[in-house]
Parts: C-alpha cells; structure tokens; sequence
C-alpha cells in the first residue's frame, strides 16, 4: 500500500470509529510524521499564508492550486526562496475545477482556501468529501443555505473543519479573553467590533499585478487580486460583508455556541457613496467606471442579542477614508475594554472616569500562547496573529484535536453576512438567527483560547 492510500486508510478507519469528530487518521502513524498539505488560492492572501506553513518543519507544503499563473508563479518562488521543494501544481490550464483533481490526488492531510468568497464553501464541501480537512479563510459561504451545506458536509463526513480567524488570536484580543474569564469586567453586557478598513486602494487598481493596491480605478475582469472579485459583491450586496474578525473574540468572549447563542439580528445600511467619489477622484469623471452604482452601504451597523442577554453591535465601514480600526468594546458590570484608545477602566482599580492604559493590563494578562510563541509569531503577518492561526489548524491536526474555531463557529459568524442582508433587504427588520447546533449550545463547551497549545 503506497503512503497515499495508507493515509485514507487510517482516515476511514477513525471515520467508523469517531463520528462527527473524526481527525485525520493519517497523523496516527508513528514517527511524527509531517502533515502534507495543500492550498487552493495562492493570491495576495494565500501566500502570506504559505509563507507560514513553508517555515515549519512539521509542514510538507505538497500541492498548490490557483488558476491565476502570476499567483502561482509567486507561490512557487516563495518555495524557492525559503529552500523548500517544488509542490505539486494545478489550474495552470485556468480550469476552475482544478482543484478537484488536487483533492482527487489522495495525497492530502489538510487544505487551506484561500479564494474569493463564492468558492470557499463549494471548495470546503468537496475538500470534506475527499476527507482533506480544511482550513477556510473567512468567510464560510455566501447564502443561509451554503452555511448549513458546510455544516451538514462536516458533520457527516467528520473531516475537521477550522475557520481561519486571524483575529482571534490578536494580542490584545487573547489577553482580554483571559481577562473576561477572570471575571475582570464582572458580567459581560455590551461588546462591539467590526470591519473599519478603508479598502478603496484593494476594491480598485490598474489590473498590473506589480501593484495591487491603487493606481487605478478598474474592477471585475480588468482589476487584480481582490479588485478582480471583491468590488462585485459591493455593486451586488448590501449587507455586513465580512463579519468574522468584529464576531470572532466577541462570540468567545461571551461563549457562543457553548452555553450561550444569537437570538435575533437586524442591520442597518448608510447611502453608498464612497465607492463612486474614489472613481470620480482617481480616475475622473468620464471614467466608464463612474457610471457604476455600489448597493453596499458604506457603513453597515449590525446589532445581535445574545440568549444570556448581551448585545453585540458590528460595523462594516470600507468604502470611506479612515484609518484602520476593528472598533472592540467589551463592556461588563465591572468595566470596560476599548481598542481604539488602547483603554480600560476598571472599577475599584482605576482612578474614577478615567482610562488606565491598557499596556500594563495586556502584559499582566498576557495568553499563554503569546508568552510562549511571541519570538516565533515575530515577522507573521498582521503583527503575528497570522502565525498563530496556522500554527493553530497545524496543531490541532497532528494532534487530532477539536479545531479550536470550529464548523459551528464558522458558519454562526459568517451566516450573519446573508441575514444581514436579508434584514437591510426587508427594511432593516429584525430575524430570529438560526441555532446551528441544533440545540447542542446548551450542553457544548469552550474550547478555544484556554492554554497554550492552539
Ligand atoms: N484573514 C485575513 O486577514 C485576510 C486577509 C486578506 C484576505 N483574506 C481572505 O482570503 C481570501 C483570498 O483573498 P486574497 O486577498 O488572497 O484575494 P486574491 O484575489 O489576491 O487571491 C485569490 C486567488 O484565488 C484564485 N482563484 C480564484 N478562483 C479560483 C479557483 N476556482 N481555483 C483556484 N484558484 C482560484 C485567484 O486566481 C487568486 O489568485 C478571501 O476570502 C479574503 O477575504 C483574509
């Protein structure tokens, strides 16, 4: 039996055995064997994720797919450039289907996606159904009804399943999760987060891909990378578009799905404005893309009730000028944390009505994983956090452990784009959000943040 086959072999064996939390069986041979892996979508995204998984040594980066040659092209190079083998390659014939056959090739423990939305959940079903666990970016799909495929797909087939939630695992977030469990700011009431990233410069470029960002106002066929995609779904959609990296730390802080749960939900969106004004800025007034019209509001305002009587406002904000910002506010009887002016006030420990700086606090409460792995988170992308997302899938994989951002995660957070969407579509009314766990939030438990392992 050749190495491929042996690894589905152990994969259908611990299918029988363990259900809907089965973990890939091929990581139970002995000798610490290195997980093989691949990634479908090597864009601007996949590679900083590549190049995370190309500098470990328990990683064998074995197969790549992107169906853009430039992409793949860099992809490879950043192979070369940090001295590891050549991987497999497919899509070079443009296929979109191409990564199918990168799943067929049965050499697969696990996958990272890392494409436009609209492919995740169709990439992350077929990736179950070939047992390749995967490792989504956000989001997890685009309807209410791709969300409870991916589910479905999950608990059917047990192949693990992890949202790749950088944010998570932010510093300042990990240390304010160990802060809410320690009761600092008594019980939670009101959280908030979101998306404030002016993305004008990503939505637009020239198409060259020697620059990405800006320096130019194309969109769709003519841009690259996200212009080529992105921009589209802010002509087309009006809703909180990218919910998870606002509701990641704000659904672990108040333990979503595991004792507690969304209830109701409604958005409301401003005018659209931002979008057409950086064409008319940037390109001018006679440029053909001044005639287009955005649908996306350039401020969503998302509000979620909690069953334990939190709530949780989101804002999506990309299409005006601002600096960056995911706006995080947890707020409890004792006090409260704030982002934005790296506060907090703590009752019967500040002075009254005023902001302590939250530095002292952070190093006080530092999370176990940034104590241990801070050296090695130095460098990753977006200050660290990407390291510490991959590193996470990584070890939860070998160790054939729950994914820490689990399917139920992933689909509660990014369900909330279509239901925003479907609030702002009948005049910002308010719906009943689904219970994706079918009742199990009550008994689950936390699983996520807890030492410092993953
Ligand atoms: N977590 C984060 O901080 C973070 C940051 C940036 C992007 N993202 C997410 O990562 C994903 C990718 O974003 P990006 O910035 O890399 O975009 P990108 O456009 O630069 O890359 C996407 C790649 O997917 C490829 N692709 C498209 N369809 C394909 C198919 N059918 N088969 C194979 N490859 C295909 C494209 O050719 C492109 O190279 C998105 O979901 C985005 O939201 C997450």
């Amino acid at each position: 039996m050749n190495q491929a086959n042996n690894r589905r072999g152990f994969l259908q064996a611990g299918a029988a055995l363990a259900g809907s939390l089965l973990l890939p069986g091929a990581l139970a041979a002995p000798g610490g064997q290195r997980l093989r892996l691949g990634m479908i979508g090597t864009g601007m995204r996949g590679q900083v994720l590549l190049r995370e998984l190309l500098r470990r040594d328990d990683v064998e980066v074995a197969a790549l797919c992107d169906i853009d040659p430039v992409m793949l092209g860099r992809a490879l190079a950043l192979a070369d450039k940090l001295g590891k083998p050549r991987p497999r390659t497919f899509g070079e014939d443009r296929d979109p289907q191409a990564y199918k056959r990168m799943l067929d090739s049965r050499a697969l423990d696990g996958v990272i996606i890392a494409t436009p939305w609209e492919w995740h959940a169709p990439m992350a079903v077929a990736a179950m159904q070939a047992k390749v666990a995967v490792g989504c970016e956000v989001v997890a799909g685009i309807t209410l009804q791709d969300h409870w495929d991916v589910l479905d797909t999950q608990l059917s087939t047990g192949t693990p399943y992890m949202l790749l939630e950088n944010v998570c695992y932010r510093r300042d977030v990990l240390a304010v999760l160990r802060m809410v469990r320690a009761g600092v700011f008594g019980e939670l009431v009101h959280l908030q987060g979101g998306y404030q990233h002016d993305l004008r410069a990503v939505k637009f470029n020239s198409g060259d891909p020697a620059r990405p960002y800006g320096g130019g106002v194309e969109f769709g066929a003519k841009g690259f990378s996200e212009a080529r995609w992105r921009t589209d779904h802010s002509v087309r959609r009006n809703g909180e578009l990218y919910p998870s990296h606002g509701i990641g730390p704000c659904a672990m802080y108040t333990n979503i799905n595991r004792g507690n749960r969304f209830t109701r939900i409604n958005s409301f969106a401003t005018k659209a404005r931002g979008l057409h004004d950086y064409i008319v800025k940037e390109g001018g007034a006679n440029h053909p893309n001044a005639k287009a019209s955005f649908s996306l509001g350039d401020v969503v305002t998302t509000t979620l009730a909690t069953e334990n009587g939190e709530t949780i406002l989101l804002q999506h904000d990309t299409s005006l000028p601002r600096p960056y910002s995911l706006g995080f506010r947890v707020q409890g009887t004792k006090g409260l944390w704030m982002d934005l002016n790296h506060g907090i006030h703590v009752e019967g420990q500040s002075k009254p009505h005023q902001w302590d700086e939250f530095k002292a606090w952070q190093d006080r409460y530092e999370h176990p994983l940034w104590r241990k792995f801070a050296a090695q988170a130095e460098g990753a992308g977006h200050g660290g956090m990407d390291f510490f997302v991959i590193h996470a899938f990584v070890e939860a994989l070998k160790a054939r452990a729950p994914m820490p951002i689990d399917i139920h995660d992933a689909v509660t957070w990014s369900a909330i784009t279509p239901l925003s969407e479907q609030s702002i579509a009948q005049g910002y009314q308010t719906l009943d959000f689904p219970d994706f766990t079918r009742g199990g939030w009550r008994t689950r438990k936390p699983i996520f943040g807890f030492d410092d392992r993953y």
